[in-house]
């Protein structure tokens, strides 16, 4: 049985690249919802849906335990599957998503106790973070900014260019105006790592920005020692096999900004 890897497009690669380097003897399957991408700026209805179509044919495909390396899957969807869906898909089956092992983490950075969370729309509006972080740190008070522009600027490769400077300033400005006692701040979104020396650029030099990637890669490796009868189900044969429901070149020329293995993609109809 293999590893499944779920986004809505291209942007789970970066929480994929940290789990591949952290625990490269597994067999994985990434795919990547590309035809239907953003997911950001879609309903919770439509998430949900989209999003368990997806995990369903990563079972279907051999996977025992799928990650929902999305931020906005995980926020809109994991929680119906978890309770809803997966009694039916396989009582020995397994999602995860990216939000619980990034507030385990936060609450150990910060020291203000006021943190901050760049994300999607979708995110944003869902509460998932402030409602996860109230469960595990009571102590800690949750200030959110969504970022709508950020992920069409690194899907349209303006990320490194002056342009992107306005839409990181703008958002990174109105994060800090709702507290400037705000230390510690999580890149909720698969995209963001890509704009990190920008957004670094104008966060103030004392506040810790966290990607997701490693803090995903450690918590998986965490579960899997701690789920024997998980892990024993998987194979070790250090695959990794990409499927995408977009065209595969399409896939292929903008996957390299965010994964640094080698990529063999196949195209994929759900
Ligand atoms: N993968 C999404 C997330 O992490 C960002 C891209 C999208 O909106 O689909 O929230």
């Amino acid at each position: 049985m293999k590893i499944g890897i779920f986004d809505s497009g291209y942007g789970g690669l970066t929480v994929f690249d940290a789990i591949r380097k952290e625990m490269p003897q597994y067999d994985y399957i990434y795919l990547g919802d590309n035809a239907r991408t953003p997911y950001g700026t879609r309903s919770f209805d439509v998430v949900y849906e989209f999003t368990l179509q997806c995990v369903t044919k990563l079972f279907d495909m051999g996977a025992q335990l799928v990650i929902l390396a999305c931020n906005t899957a995980s926020a809109k969807a994991l929680r119906n599957i978890q309770q809803k869906d997966l009694p039916r898909l396989g009582a020995d089956k397994r999602v995860l998503g990216v939000i619980r092992p990034s507030v385990e983490a936060i609450g150990r950075f910060t020291r203000s106790r006021h943190i901050g969370i760049f994300g999607t729309q979708g995110t944003v509006d869902s509460g998932s973070y402030p409602i996860e972080i109230s469960k595990l740190w009571n102590d800690i008070k949750v200030f959110q900014q969504a970022c709508p522009m950020w992920v069409p600027i690194v899907e349209n490769h303006e990320y490194d260019q002056p342009g992107a400077d306005y839409f990181v300033k703008k958002y990174v400005d109105s994060l800090m105006a709702q507290s400037p006692d705000i230390d510690t701040v999580i890149l909720a979104c698969t995209h963001f790592p890509i704009l990190l020396p920008k957004i670094r650029q104008y966060l103030p030099s004392n506040v810790t920005l966290l990607g997701q990637g490693e803090i995903v890669a450690e918590s998986l490796k965490d579960y899997l020692t701690r789920h024997s009868e998980i892990e024993s189900t998987l194979s070790q044969g250090h695959s990794v096999k990409f499927y995408t429901t977009e065209n595969t070149e399409k896939f292929c020329s903008m996957a390299r900004l965010f994964f640094s293995g080698p990529l063999e993609v196949q195209h994929i109809s759900i």
